[in-house]
């Protein structure tokens, strides 16, 4: 808000205080952000709308025609989408590296798929489905010197990253999740030694008598006027994030994940997919109340025992979606996330879940209220 209504300047374009204001603002957010993911040259961070655009960036700036690429099954449409693109336009070969019933990652069959081209390994570190974290450090160590791009979409602002000690070539970000930021941001960490490919060219207000788009970072990768007044508001939030410190939300999001896995523990007829341990995955819990899915897909993570009585008379994701919004006010995710692979791993495709999300702000409170709502609706059966 004080960014639209008091600077709203064009930051690098003019030599004025709005603009030295606006260029302040948008380097702090650079700043915080590094400090976040414990990254020591900041310029190294660009911007981006999303992390779908981050992540194209990497796809789309660092591939070339015959690198082989692994990603997994626990890859968001964002991560998925562009790599099969690229896979059937003859520009790359895509492996997708198998996760379990519980969504991790299997990191010997990862291990197996290497190649001598594999130029990249695409890793979610938390499941959007499921909430499953990934073990980046195992991960790094079983790949080896090949470019590993972490898709944080779920755990920046959630749970501590340290890009340096884990050795990520690639940190894609979105600004609206974790991050508390406005829609419409996001970014990318590259990390020193690696340059990509600009896949936009365009001003800059940097080296202007030049034909060509600079080479040094940011500017490389950030052509045109940025969304400057949502990089102040990411900027603000990720400031807040400092403050709290990080390992403080995710004590408190861990907290959650545990009382509402708890809470839901013995309700007849209701699934719980994903490891069923607050402390290996982030407050995304997925759920159905179909039973029969279940047995067709010999899943075996269920919470309590099925009620074989109601199995005529399952509640789909939609119209769980529906009761929890229009009776206890619960607003939650129902279908498949953008991630169809997951659920074939979960054994929940194509009907998808119920996906329960928690955030800093909410409380035991909210969670005893989700915990009762849920249980309502599997009684009703
Ligand atoms: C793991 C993961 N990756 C990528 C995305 C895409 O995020 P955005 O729409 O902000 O680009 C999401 C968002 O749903 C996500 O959960």
């Amino acid at each position: 808000m004080h960014f639209a209504e008091h600077i709203g300047a064009n930051p690098g374009r003019s030599g004025h205080p709005l603009a030295k204001e606006a260029a302040r603002v948008v380097q702090s957010t650079r700043d915080n952000l590094a400090r976040l993911f414990n990254v020591s040259d900041s310029s190294r961070i660009v911007f981006a709308l999303n992390v779908t655009e981050a992540l194209n960036a990497v796809f789309h700036g660092h591939l070339n025609k015959g690198d082989h690429v692994i990603a997994t099954d626990m890859e968001h449409n964002s991560v998925l989408r562009p790599l099969v693109h690229l896979q059937e336009a003859g520009f790359i070969d895509l492996d997708i590296a198998p996760c379990d019933r519980k969504g991790f990652l299997d990191i010997d069959a990862l291990t197996r798929l290497l190649r001598p081209r594999t130029r990249l390994v695409a890793l979610n570190h938390a499941s959007n489905v499921c909430g499953t974290l990934q073990d980046v450090a195992a991960v790094r160590d079983a790949i080896a010197d090949v470019p590993l791009l972490l898709d944080t979409a779920q755990t920046a602002g959630h749970f501590p990253i340290d890009a340096k000690a884990l050795g990520i070539d690639f940190l894609a970000f979105t600004g609206h999740k974790g991050l508390l930021g406005p829609q419409g941001t996001g970014g990318l960490y590259v990390r020193e030694g690696i340059e990509l490919r600009p896949f936009k060219r365009g001003g800059t207000g940097s080296q202007s008598d030049e034909l060509h788009q600079p080479e040094f970072m940011p500017d490389r990768m950030e052509a045109g006027t940025q969304n400057n007044v949502g990089i102040a508001g990411l900027g603000a939030a990720v400031g807040y994030i400092l403050e709290q410190g990080v390992e403080n939300i995710r004590r408190h999001e861990e907290m959650l994940t545990a009382a509402f896995l708890k809470g839901i523990w013995d309700t007849y007829s209701v699934a719980v997919y994903g490891p069923l341990d607050a402390s290996r995955q982030v407050a995304t819990i997925s759920l159905t109340f179909d039973s029969t899915l279940l047995e067709e897909s010999g899943q075996s993570l269920r919470c309590g025992s099925i009620n074989l009585a109601w199995l005529e008379d399952d509640v789909s994701v939609e119209q769980a979606d529906g009761r929890l919004s229009d009776e206890y006010d619960i607003l939650i995710r129902a279908g498949l996330h953008c991630a169809p692979l997951a659920h074939k791993a979960l054994g929940t495709f194509p009907e998808g879940t119920v996906r329960v999300s928690m955030g800093c702000f909410n409380t035991l409170e909210d969670v005893e209220v989700a915990v009762r709502a849920v249980k309502r609706i599997a009684a009703a059966r």
